[in-house]
């Protein structure tokens, strides 16, 4: 039998996705058209601007991942599926509906993904044989939407072992590179925070408080936040900052959210040996987990968990760390071939837990 080929789509933030993808691996197109300028001016998602955006931009999206890869839609694609959740519901509901008529009037299977599990498993489709992680195996979700360890279990079993009391990670982020006032690079925020300190000597850290929450099972990250707005304040504000403290400053911040990160996922993997689960691999994804100084970081941490069980880090290419469909695509693909389908009226989840 001939592999099974997915057009995907994604929309459940700010970036118009489409891409196609087969089931022995192939990624024949990953198309991503961000909105990153349209939303600079308001230093985050604005929810009207978005779903235009998407609803302009989609037509395009597709057109080109079919062209890209070079498949004919009604003769090559054999399924079309799309995110469904979660995310910000008029943004999902461009690419469902987009999906839903394709795949109704092509007569083609249809499968609605959460977005999240997109996230969870794309290692499993980039990585090579030799780094491939095994069931049961740790994933740290670090977006502007989540920050989450998971023990991922099987393509459709997710445990959540640590989750975000608050706001997530990469959120914060873009709100201190906002407070730092460090112009966006074409990659948005947080890469704009990462390169603006990224020769910051660790002898220029600025001790800001305890964010860690050492040895408590949850994430926070409104706490650094508030660390962060309070020196400032002290300092008299960021104007009276040189530029030297200023990138020691968010140097600094990301270091202690970085701290926190390595405490949990010490924490998981304690948690998982005291159930005598033996995780092989930790997976690091969603957008934040494109940060180098993070990777450095991630990979002392588990190295150090324990020197003599050698725990694989994963983590995927950037860009399929970031918002894509690649990864949606490979997230139905179980379900496809298992034949496990969702009817043309199904609807979206906005608020979806894995
Ligand atoms: O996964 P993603 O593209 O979208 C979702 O939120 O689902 O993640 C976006 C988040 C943003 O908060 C962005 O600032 C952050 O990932 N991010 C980074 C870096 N690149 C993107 N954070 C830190 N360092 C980076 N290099
Ligand atoms: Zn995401």
């Amino acid at each position: 039998r001939r592999s099974f080929t997915v057009l995907a789509i994604e929309s459940s933030a700010d970036d118009t996705c489409a891409a196609v993808v087969t089931s022995d691996k192939r990624i024949l197109s990953n198309v991503v058209i961000t909105q990153l300028s349209l939303h600079e001016q308001f230093r985050g998602i604005e929810p009207m601007t978005a779903i235009q955006a998407h609803q302009r931009n989609m037509p395009t999206a597709v057109r080109q991942a079919l062209e890209i890869a070079h498949v004919d839609i009604v003769r090559d694609v054999d399924g079309i599926c799309f995110t469904r959740g979660p995310g910000m519901p008029g943004c999902l509901s461009v690419g469902m509906n987009a999906s839903k008529t394709l795949a109704a009037v092509l007569n083609k299977p249809l499968v609605g993904v959460h977005h999240m599990q997109g996230h969870a498993l794309t290692s499993l489709l980039t990585s090579s044989d030799a780094e491939m992680p095994q069931f049961p195996f740790l994933t740290l979700l670090v977006s502007g939407g989540h920050t989450l360890l998971l023990l991922a279990e099987s393509n459709t079993k997710f445990k959540i072992l640590i989750n975000t009391v608050d706001q997530a990670i990469g959120r914060v982020i873009d709100k201190v590179s906002a407070l730092l006032d460090i112009p966006w690079t074409p990659l948005g925020p947080g890469d704009a925070l990462e390169k603006y300190c990224q020769d910051v000597q660790e002898s220029r850290l600025i001790y800001l408080g305890d964010s860690i929450m050492r040895g408590r099972r949850d994430f926070s990250f409104s706490g650094l936040h508030s660390q962060m707005e309070r020196y400032l304040h002290s300092q008299g504000g960021l104007g009276s900052l040189d530029e030297d403290h200023k990138k020691a400053l968010a140097y600094s911040f990301q270091s202690s959210a970085f701290a926190q990160l390595e405490d949990k996922v010490h924490l998981a993997l304690k948690w998982c040996e005291s159930q005598s689960i033996y995780v092989n691999h930790l997976v690091v994804s969603g957008g934040v987990a494109s940060n180098q100084y993070l990777r450095r970081r991630l990979a002392t941490c588990v190295k150090e968990f324990d020197p003599d069980r050698d725990i694989g880090l994963v983590f995927p290419p950037p860009k399929y760390c970031t918002d894509n469909a690649v990864m949606i695509a490979w997230a139905s693909m179980h379900r496809f071939l298992a034949q496990d389908y969702d009817d043309y009226g199904v609807d979206l989840r906005a608020k979806w837990s894995i």
